[in-house]
């Protein structure tokens, strides 16, 4: 008898719109394999201790590397923090940022299991109008001067469930309007990197702000059974971050899975899985 380990069991020859899951084709049992051999086989067997509260260094330090270069910008890796995933992330983020009642503020519609994270963590949710650029600007500004948000909850590239992106000039104005009236913007860019046909503009995380935590995950890129992503913010507010009394307890995330998913972005095995998806979508088109 087979027992249940994927979440959801989609039937034989059914593409299931529903959801965000990649296809089961596209998970790489190959590079990962490899990849475990490697971290297993080298004699020093420290990524199996508890890790430090932003996560393996040698891993940020080659992801580091790999994001400098799909962003065209220098990525600090001081400014890196490892997650489980995004939904991790953004569960640390209502953590350390938000108390119960607080007001939020996100897209219409938005991704439907971030508002059961924001629920759990007893949060008041505003929905701001989107049209095919986006967040509409001129709403959020109208929503500002009735309720002042914590946070600003974004999906800038490739909206879920939307498909837009959010164009550089409206990154501009609510990075800008995140300074003006004091709110942080919680930019979830979980398919920033599954461009076919245009490359998206840069990752929100390129303004370096003060108000700006990109989170990003391997979910899409990678396998999401891995539940490894990263965030990526400005030094000050990575200190309220990383004093999470869970990052100090349990030693950081996924020490393990980084280091492993390490040798697959050294052997360059990442970009190649990237490109190939966007190959193999573009040679069914
Ligand atoms: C917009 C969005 N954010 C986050 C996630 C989940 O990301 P993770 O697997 O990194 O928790 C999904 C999955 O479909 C998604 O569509």
């Amino acid at each position: 008898m087979k027992l249940q380990t994927a979440q959801i069991q989609v039937p034989e020859n059914f593409i299931d719109l529903g959801r965000g899951d990649p296809d089961l084709d596209l998970l790489p049992l190959n590079f990962l394999q490899q990849a475990a051999q490697n971290r297993l086989s080298q004699s020093d067997n420290e990524f199996l201790q508890y890790g430090t509260e932003k996560g393996d260094g040698y891993f940020r330090s080659a992801f580091a590397k790999f994001l400098s270069n799909k962003y065209n910008f220098t990525v600090d890796i001081e400014s890196l923090l490892v997650t489980s995933g995004i939904s991790a992330g953004l569960d640390l983020l209502c953590t350390r940022f938000t108390n119960p009642n607080d007001i939020i503020f996100v897209e219409e519609p938005t991704y439907f299991l971030a508002l059961e994270i924001f629920a759990d963590h007893g949060l008041k949710v505003v929905s701001i109008q989107t049209d095919e650029h986006g967040l509409v600007i001129d709403d959020l500004m109208l929503k500002l001067k009735e309720a002042k948000p914590k946070f600003v909850y974004v999906i800038p590239t490739f909206q879920n469930p939307g498909g837009r992106t959010l164009s550089q000039i409206r990154r501009e104005q609510l990075v800008s309007l995140a300074k003006e009236h004091n709110f942080l913007i919680f930019a979830d860019e979980v398919y920033q990197f599954l461009n076919y046909t245009e490359t998206p503009p840069n990752t929100l995380a390129s303004f370096d702000s003060e108000q700006v935590i990109s989170l990003g995950s391997f979910s899409k890129i990678l396998a999401p059974g891995l539940r490894l992503g990263w965030l990526q913010t400005h030094q000050s507010l990575m200190q309220r971050i990383t004093s999470a009394g869970m990052l100090s307890s349990g030693g950081g995330m996924n020490p393990f899975t980084s280091a492993v998913v390490r040798d697959v972005i050294e052997s360059g095995n990442l970009e190649k899985k990237i490109l190939y998806r966007s190959n193999k979508y573009l040679l069914n088109a």
